[in-house]
């Protein structure tokens, strides 16, 4: 029998995540006050988040120790799996090697269990009681609602209202697990109110749903704000993702030529990448490739700016590749990677060239899933489709150069309740959206009176 997983010990999950700051040979420049375009502090952000996860967010120490609360939780599911996908191979008819670390075994079905679970357990120890966030595809409201009902708190979520529309089965997970979900833009903030009066039809977006997390956190008692991605913090919580890689690969005797992930606000991809560049920083020949929607191109086609991480300009300014904070992409399926911007560290790597963007059209993407799918057996989450289409490009190659590469990805999350982009596909409905160049400049145009980050 060929060895098909590879799954670790409990006892030998990590005990701590990886911080990447610690080894970049370029330091991580500083968020601004939007209002006096001076490097903000840790108090600045204490309205927002508790003070233990600010301490994180700033931190540049190497190695920093997981909770035992917070392990066992993650024990619920973790280690995952790493799996090679010889199906995929064969059908592909590559000599490449291709493994998937299986982040869809969480019981929300994706990697964002391994940050909401850290954040609500720091949260709570903070003595915080509400949690207000915003979710795009419902990945991380659904994954954080389990996580604060296991903590005993109480949950918001602001949905952007396309995938609220399109994704009914995350809701009722989100109220399964005790939290309240709306459709965002919502009658519940002035924002949200505002925004509706001006379009009444828009699908919303992840900028616009974030500022109307941080509205309802400032403005109501004992509540913080959670991000799902972007922010210093969760790209340490998901490490875990490649620190278990390695892990699995030393016990295959074998290590990647190619570590592939989709790139939303950045957070699986730095999850599974972090650790692997730490060893390509110290000498390692190893490529990073992020993956992203060409109808949202951040890494591709956006600039690194500084901008706010919100639609009403609320957030701090953060210095990151972005498409303007005021842009709102076509509703294309993956929700959970229409966002303007990208995670300043991830953003920081692109500069340093330790990793590689590519990006893919909708379609591609589907193509690419369908596949894994009806080979591997799994159904990927449409996100988690970009990562794919990366991986039969590279294996591919492999085919027509005669190489056996090793490639690794990480499979995000499953798509059993994101089905409606499968349907469209296989009624050949799914659009193509592009960018044009021109509508990113106009995007671009109001951020240029802010301060510039140095490149
Ligand atoms: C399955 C899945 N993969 C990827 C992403 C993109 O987010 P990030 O770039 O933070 O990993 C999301 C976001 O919702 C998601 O649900």
């Amino acid at each position: 029998m060929e060895i098909k997983k590879v799954f670790l010990n409990q006892s030998d999950m990590p005990r701590q995540w990886y911080n990447i700051a610690a080894d970049m040979s370029t330091p991580m420049q500083p968020p601004l006050h939007p209002g006096t375009g001076q490097p903000i502090g840790p108090d600045d952000l204490a309205p927002i988040f508790p003070m233990n996860l600010i301490e994180q967010e700033v931190s540049t120490q190497r190695w920093i120790d997981i909770p035992d609360e917070v392990l066992n939780i993650l024990a619920i599911w973790r280690p995952s799996p790493l799996t090679r996908a010889y199906n995929l191979e064969k059908y592909l008819g590559t000599p490449a090697k291709i493994y998937f670390k299986d982040e869809s075994v969480s019981p929300s079905g994706s990697h964002k269990p391994n940050t909401a679970v850290a954040q609500a357990y720091y949260n709570k120890v903070f003595g915080i009681k509400r949690i207000a966030t915003e979710t795009g595809a419902g990945q991380w409201g659904s994954s954080l609602a389990m996580a604060t009902q296991l903590f005993g708190l109480e949950l918001k979520v602001y949905m952007v209202r396309v995938s609220f529309e399109q994704k009914p089965y995350r809701k009722i997970l989100m109220r399964t697990w005790g939290a309240e979900c709306v459709a965002s833009p919502s009658q519940d903030t002035n924002f949200g109110r505002k925004m509706l009066a001006k379009y009444p039809d828009t699908p919303g977006s992840l900028g616009i749903a974030i500022s109307e997390a941080i509205e309802d956190t400032v403005t109501s008692k004992d509540t913080r704000y959670a991000l799902g991605s972007v922010l210093n913090h969760v790209m340490l919580h998901q490490t875990i993702i490649g620190l278990e890689a390695q892990k699995q690969f030393e016990y295959l005797g074998t290590y990647p030529d190619i570590v592939i992930g989709c790139v939303g606000g950045g957070s699986n991809f730095a999850g599974v990448s972090f650790p692997f560049i730490r060893d390509k920083i110290y000498g390692k020949n190893v490529r990073i490739i992020g993956v992203e929607p060409s109808a949202c191109p951040t890494l591709t086609k956006g600039t690194f700016l500084y901008d706010f991480g919100d639609t009403a300009a609320t957030t701090p300014l953060l210095p990151m590749h972005t498409l303007g904070h005021n842009f709102i992409p076509k509703p294309f399926h993956a929700g959970g990677l229409r966002y303007h911007g990208m995670a300043p560290l991830v953003s920081q790597l692109l500069l340093d060239n330790l990793i590689e963007p590519q990006a893919y059209s909708q379609v591609k993407t589907y193509e690419a899933g369908l596949a894994f799918a009806r080979s591997e057996g799994i159904v990927p989450a449409p996100e988690t489709n970009h990562a794919i289409a990366a991986v039969f490009h590279e294996a591919l190659k492999c085919k027509e150069e005669g190489v056996a590469k090793t490639i690794l990805f990480n499979l995000s999350g499953h798509g059993i309740m994101d089905l409606t982009g499968y349907d469209s596909y296989l009624d050949n409905k799914l659009v193509d959206y592009e960018m044009p160049a021109e509508e990113i400049a106009e995007a671009l145009k109001e951020l240029e009176s802010y301060p510039k980050p140095k490149v």
